[in-house]
């Protein structure tokens, strides 16, 4: 788990630590709100858990950026939990200040590493969606073992996505796009929604900013979904 200043470092990640200043709003709002909606594997049962007793569905932002997609999906559908999980500061206390501004009950961060957090966090067979939208496309070739969306991170989501659960993939970098598509038709327990070899046509999602920023240079964009089996 990092701390509020995060030193240390693995040998391959898929992200850098990027030193943008906080503004004062996202200062005061980790501050404010961080011991609230901030939470690790030891308080997530505090405020998570009861919730999910209740049979709310729980769904899961991997990489949300500065998080107004998330707080879009959260605001429209209150009977469900959403946790984001980011490493990026300035994400975090922006959408710390929107949560709340907006006094969302439904939307926690996790503030790790998503291949820690999702080892350490959540139970198998436990989400009924995972998003991640617009991962780092790590374009240069050799980069490319830094790519989030990897064989063995696809086998830790899929373990703990509910049987009929989804994994919703979305990028704007087609080469990552096509190797998606092949590294999910091989995953073992996964089916494509949209039929093999398909990526969905008419995602149900809001716009993200990284997305903006892909159409503004011309990029296209590529959504995959595919349903852990029941069996
Ligand atoms: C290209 S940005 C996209 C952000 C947002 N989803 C969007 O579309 O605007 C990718 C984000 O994923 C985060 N990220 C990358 N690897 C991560 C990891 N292993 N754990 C948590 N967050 C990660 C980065 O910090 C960054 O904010």
């Amino acid at each position: 788990m990092f701390t509020k200043n995060p030193t240390s470092h693995r040998p391959i990640r898929s992200f850098v630590i990027r030193s943008g200043r906080l503004t004062n709003s996202q200062r005061k709002a980790i501050d404010q709100h961080w011991d609230r909606y901030v939470v690790n594997n030891q308080s997530l049962s505090q405020p998570v858990w009861p919730m999910l007793s209740e049979k709310a569905e729980l769904i899961v932002e991997i990489g949300f950026g500065m998080g107004d997609s998330l707080l879009e999906m959260a605001s429209d559908e209150p009977t469900k939990i959403f946790i984001g999980i980011e490493v990026h500061r300035p994400g975090i206390g922006k959408l710390l200040h929107n949560i709340a501004e907006n006094k969302l009950r439904n939307l926690w961060i996790i503030y790790q590493d998503a291949k820690e957090a999702m080892t350490n966090c959540f139970e198998s067979n436990s989400i009924d969606k995972i998003l991640i939208l617009f991962p780092d496309p790590w374009t240069k070739k050799r980069h490319q073992k830094r790519r989030l969306v990897q064989p063995d991170f696809i086998s830790l989501l899929t373990e703990k996505i509910k049987p009929g659960g989804v994994l919703h993939l979305a990028t704007d970098w087609e080469p990552y796009a096509q190797q998606m598509l092949e590294l999910l038709e091989q995953a073992e327990g996964l089916v494509n929604e949209n039929g093999s070899s398909n990526y969905w046509e008419h995602p149900k999602r809001p716009t993200t900013k990284f997305e903006q920023r892909g159409k503004k240079l011309g990029h296209g964009v590529w959504d995959l979904l595919f349903k852990k089996s029941v069996s």
